[in-house]
């Protein structure tokens, strides 16, 4: 299959925008597969009432079925639409952080097919803020089920070049609507219990979660305390690059011992750290040393382009540097806790 990218930001035409997003609303509304951008990673969409279209979208990334969908709609009261019940807390939280980086898991409504949530009883539910995002849920009047843009298992693409680099050949179209500027997935909250459960960490803090609904679970369905949050379907190493990853609290010396033994090893640190110090004193800063800035607002958007250039720069190895342990930190270190999983 040929792969269609599209530039929905081309300077010489100021209609490229709406160009794309009503391509991807056609082919939306004819059961196709259209990945496009996101305030948090590219996604990999299909109308969501439509079980056939649905089903493309685990066949492309060899997703596995038991692993359900998160569907992405224009608003509040699309979302509680598609909902069995709405309770106090969804609507706080909604109201609080949507459009944007929030996904809530809710009662299923009857409207749901079965292929979206993986058979279950609850259907996950989000408003992206991203303007091609609404646009194309907007411009295709469906709601749109769409994971991340990416073969099942791997790091999640932040650019149109790592879906097409994931994906190429195997899905008709992409809109190009540059870098997703969160760059790590949507914090998920489970509003079925009695109290809201954090079942993914992401840009969203249980911080500012608790600001607005008071206490929140921090258990994964797995019930381990501070264990890895789990989610339905969720292997516990994904989010993985091809390269072995390894969390190390000194990368540098870490990174010093695997060159010894003849390993081509990348390194990610944040700057100010001592690693970057290390690195900085040595003088041999290149591609595959990768410096963010010194916290976890700034890590998030770079940490998936960092691990997808080092993929590309062929390392067998990527040492990245051990993150604080601070709420601010959790969506890094649950992403590099899955990432550094062994297969299962
Ligand atoms: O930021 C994001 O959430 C991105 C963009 C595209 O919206 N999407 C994304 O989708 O990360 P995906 O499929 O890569 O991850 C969705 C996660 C999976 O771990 C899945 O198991 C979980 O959401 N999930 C989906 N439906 C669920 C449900 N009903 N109950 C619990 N977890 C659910
Ligand atoms: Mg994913």
């Amino acid at each position: 299959m040929k792969t269609i990218v599209r530039d929905a930001a081309q300077s010489d035409n100021p209609n490229a925008l709406d160009l794309a997003v009503e391509e991807g609303a056609r082919r939306i509304q004819r059961g196709e597969l259209v990945a496009f951008p996101t305030e948090t990673v590219y996604g990999l969409g299909a109308d969501a009432l439509n079980a056939t279209a649905v089903a493309a979208i685990f066949q492309a990334k060899g997703r596995p079925p038991q692993n359900p969908l998160i569907v992405h709609v224009d608003s509040s009261a699309s979302a509680e639409a598609l909902a069995a019940l709405w309770p106090p807390a969804a609507r706080r939280l909604a109201e609080a952080f949507w459009p944007g980086p929030l996904t809530l898991v809710a009662h299923r409504g009857a409207l749901i097919p079965d292929i979206v949530t993986a058979g279950g009883p609850t259907v996950a539910l989000r408003v992206p803020s991203h303007p091609v995002a609404h646009a194309l849920i907007r411009a295709s009047g469906r709601p749109i089920a769409a994971p991340s843009a990416n073969l099942s298992g791997s790091v999640s693409p932040t650019l149109a070049a790592h879906v097409l680099e994931s994906l190429g050949g195997r899905i008709p179209f992409i809109i190009d609507g540059g870098p997703a500027y969160n760059g790590v997935e949507s914090t998920i909250v489970d509003i079925t219990g009695t109290l809201p459960r954090l079942l993914r960490p992401g840009p969203i803090s249980i911080g500012r979660l608790q600001e607005e609904v008071g206490p929140v679970e921090r258990l994964g369905p797995t019930g381990a305390p501070d264990g890895p949050l789990r989610s339905p379907g969720l292997m516990s190493r994904h989010y993985a690059p091809r390269a072995r990853l390894e969390v190390s609290a000194e990368p540098q010396r870490r990174m010093e011992e695997l060159r010894a033994r003849g390993e081509r090893v990348g390194i990610i640190c944040s700057a100010g750290g001592t690693g970057a110090q290390e690195l900085a004193s040595t003088g041999s800063a290149d591609a595959l040393e990768q410096i963010l800035p010194g916290n976890a607002e700034d890590w998030e958007p770079m940490l998936y382009i960092a691990l997808h250039a080092l993929d590309a720069a062929g390392v067998d190895v990527i040492v990245v540097e051990r993150p604080p342990d601070s709420d601010s930190w959790m969506a890094i270190r649950d992403r590099l806790t899955r990432a550094s999983a062994p297969a299962d």
